[in-house]
């Protein structure tokens, strides 16, 4: 089957109401923490994306049952540690990153030495920034220069950690709290904010857990050794995928879509935030508290002058995954919009701020860049005609929504390759957006 798709139309005008696909982050945390729930947990609206599948193999190879049963999963936990780890066990996150790292706070009593591998993308990754606090504790860990494979053995000797995370990553954060679970003690983390679905999920399971707030960071108090019980879990909709319909939405023409039941989190809504600024006017309808997690129905309508924004750093981080598609917002935004410090960009599924720049270049956009910091210049009236090839860009899952969005929004003869890698996040995001009425071939 090819793995590319062709768009030369612009999409039409729509009134939708639609549904995402479930929430990765939330997918992949309720699985590895069901891992070390005593007794048979229940996840339903599970995202079945490649990233959370290989999750579920992961906790598979490591001793945990899993079955699907009408639609929703079923996880057989043992309690904290409850792994039954063969001899030369090796574990592939795939694309994950989050599976990755989160992983390796979960082995931190291994018994037996498991390897950790991964794809392409995934092992040109740094893994430092958790192999550090994870020789804290006194893990065993083996990489080469800190990238994959990574080879980790536990310790029976674990020790509690005061660890200050200071990249803003809830990767390195979750990766510390899981590690705690199995630590004797309380380890505390002093974390830059970041998303937080690992403390409400815990905390939702009355784990002992404290987080104190303050106004750019949070300490986090975990006590180890503490079992919790196996639970039944909803997972919401995820934001970063709603992202790409929000976007679609904004610069089609009398246009509007609800979009339900979608993870609002306040770690996570840096792009509502972002685009009200630019005049989108974004409503949540609908909203409600489940599982400590906040959710609600997104409500969008097309805007012709959308203006320019000097995004301030502080909301980085929760827009962290949608820069991509924020920046084609920006482009045809009236002004100059600013946004500092996207440094962490680099240090996704592929080089996003070099590689977003180098297609802002492409559908005819000035930017500049300042090391960390770009300016984008926006044009009202960009319209494209030209033909576009979308290749090598690493296969990246959000690459290839932005460009599918770039097309049906501005124009153009269009040739995306890589549609294969929706499947890390979003596997019908092509069915979905035909449903809206994109012509795809
Ligand atoms: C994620 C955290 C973010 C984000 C990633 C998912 C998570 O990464 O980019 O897609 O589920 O914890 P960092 O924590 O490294 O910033």
């Amino acid at each position: 089957m090819a793995n590319h798709i062709i768009i030369n139309n612009k999409i039409k005008s729509f009134k939708k109401i639609i549904k995402v696909s479930s929430d990765k982050s939330i997918s992949i945390r309720s699985i590895l923490i069901a891992s070390q729930a005593v007794g048979i947990s229940k996840i339903s609206n599970l995202l079945e994306s490649e990233d959370v599948l290989n999750s579920l193999k992961t906790i598979e190879k490591l001793g945990i049952n899993y079955k699907k049963k009408n639609g929703s999963y079923y996880i057989y936990g043992f309690g904290l540690n409850g792994f039954d780890i063969k001899k030369n066990t090796t574990i592939n996150a795939g694309n994950s990153g989050t599976l990755a790292r989160l992983i390796l706070g979960l082995l931190v009593k291994s018994k037996l030495k498991v390897k950790l591998i991964g794809d392409k993308s995934l092992s040109k990754r740094d893994f430092s920034r958790v192999i550090t606090p994870l020789k804290l504790f006194g893990v065993n860990i083996k990489s080469k220069n800190n990238f994959l494979p990574i080879e980790i053995i536990g310790s029976d000797y674990l020790r509690p950690i005061k660890y200050d995370e200071r990249i803003g990553s809830a990767q390195v954060k979750s990766c510390v709290i899981l590690s705690a679970l199995n630590t004797p003690g309380t380890t505390i983390i002093n974390s830059k904010k970041s998303r937080d679905h690992t403390e409400l999920m815990l905390k939702f399971l009355k784990y002992p857990i404290q987080v104190q707030k303050k106004i750019s960071s949070e300490r986090i108090l975990i006590e180890g050794l503490k079992q919790f019980k196996a639970f039944e879990y909803e997972v919401p909709g995820d934001i970063s995928s709603a992202a790409f319909f929000i976007v679609l939405t904004l610069l089609s023409k009398n246009s509007q879509i609800t979009i339900q039941n979608i993870n609002i989190n306040q770690s996570r809504i840096g792009i509502i935030r972002i685009l009200n600024r630019m005049g989108a006017n974004i409503k949540l309808k609908n909203k409600k508290i489940y599982n400590g997690e906040a959710i609600a129905d997104i409500f969008v309508k097309s805007k012709l002058n959308l203006k320019s924004v000097d995004c301030p750093a502080k909301l980085n981080s929760s827009a962290i995954d949608e820069f991509l598609i924020i920046f084609l917002v920006a482009s045809k935004a009236k002004g100059i919009s600013k946004f500092k410090d996207l440094g962490e960009m680099n240090k996704k599924e592929s080089k996003r701020l070099d590689l977003g720049i180098k297609f802002l270049k492409l559908i005819g956009i000035k930017v500049e860049r300042f090391q960390n910091d770009i300016k984008i210049y926006g044009n009202p009236n960009l319209k494209l005609s030209k033909e576009f090839e979308i290749k090598n860009f690493l296969k990246d899952h959000r690459i290839f929504f932005l460009s599918c969005i770039a097309a049906l929004t501005l124009g153009g003869k269009w040739k995306i390759n890589d549609k294969q890698s929706a499947n890390t996040s979003f596997p019908n995001f092509l069915k979905l957006l035909k449903i809206v009425g994109a012509k795809i071939n």
